[in-house]
């Protein structure tokens, strides 16, 4: 298959050049437009099959890319990971396989093992893109932050954006980190000590122990979720006492610039990480974010199954 795009698979932003996130947010733009038109349907992937495959929960990613298919006009199979033979013990390679016996051009991945997506992508043959793998990355998360701060800022270079929370375990922060730094950002990371990686100067991110010092100067503030059902008792005292020290609320935002933005990639635990009044508040861009994930998932299904077709075009005043 002749792709729009030189890579035939999406597995990390480590790798990714600028000039290739550039494309990527750029050809988002244009799918934004389509997903805002009364009629938000274009041709451009008829006759072109995405499977869906999400071995872990989802709202966003999984809901997503099923749109962003189905507005490309692409058949979307979402396979119900619970009800099939993965239940009878089929191995993830065999699972593939089979799929790709029925000849998708794209499968999209979830799984919680670090590395399941380059594993799927070394044994089919058509494009492999990664929902979303264990701690490791979620690159269309990164991809569509980055499309959101650059609607939201202008530019994604130089900024000051500090990621608070659950460094550790989140897939997130590594991919935000990764393309941040590709842009020039300062990225600086807060939490408490047991929620920061072991290797966290391997990310070439600023670490801080006090949101206050984390926050100051900041133009974009990205709250994790913390996964209190794993974390209380183990790596945090109590929930409530992250709560007071790291939650993001009224009197914490104060320290980043006046015209911060906010971001939480969801699901938000309310009380917990972030306070109400920020999330739903006139800086919080979490929908902003959900709008983009559409978006930026059109782009990439365009960019990998495509075969170099012209994009759908802007519509006169859209
Ligand atoms: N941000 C994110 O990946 O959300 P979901 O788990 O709902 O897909």
């Amino acid at each position: 298959m002749t792709s729009a795009f030189s890579r035939r698979s999406l597995l990390d932003i480590q790798g990714l050049t600028k000039a290739e996130v550039e494309r990527i947010l750029d050809t988002s733009e244009v799918f934004l437009e389509v997903s805002r038109r009364p009629v938000r349907k274009v041709p451009t992937l008829r006759g072109k099959t995405v499977i869906n495959l999400f071995y872990e929960a989802s709202t966003r990613t999984r809901t997503s890319f099923e749109l962003a298919g189905k507005r490309l006009s692409a058949d979307v199979i979402n396979m119900n990971v619970p009800a099939s033979s993965v239940k009878k013990g089929e191995t993830l390679q065999d699972t593939c396989r089979t799929l790709e016996a029925m000849h998708p051009d794209v499968v999209v991945i979830r799984h919680n093992a670090s590395g399941a997506p380059n594993y799927v992508a070394s044994k089919i043959h058509c494009s492999v893109i990664n929902a979303g793998d264990g701690m490791h990355a979620h690159p269309t998360q990164a991809l569509l932050d980055a499309f959101t701060i650059r609607r939201e800022k202008g530019t994604i270079e130089n900024l000051v954006v500090t990621i608070v929370g659950d460094i550790a375990h989140s897939r997130v922060a590594r991919s935000n980190a990764h393309l941040l730094r590709l842009f020039g950002c300062e990225v600086r990371v807060v939490g408490p000590r047991t929620l920061l990686p072991a290797a966290v100067d391997s990310l070439g991110v600023r670490v801080f122990d006090r949101p206050e010092h984390a926050l100051e100067g900041a133009d974009v503030v990205m709250v994790l979720r913390i996964q209190s059902e794993r974390l209380e008792g183990a790596l945090l005292p109590s929930v409530r006492e992250y709560a007071r020290t790291f939650g993001i609320g009224p009197r914490t935002i104060e320290y980043a610039k006046p015209d911060a933005i906010v971001m939480h990639p969801g699901p938000m635990n309310r009380g917990v990480e972030i306070e109400s009044t920020i999330a739903d508040g006139e800086r919080s861009v979490v929908l902003e974010q959900v709008e983009a994930g559409v978006a930026v998932r059109m782009a990439l299904l365009y960019l990998f199954a495509g075969e170099a077709a012209e994009p759908p075009a802007v519509s006169e005043g859209g």
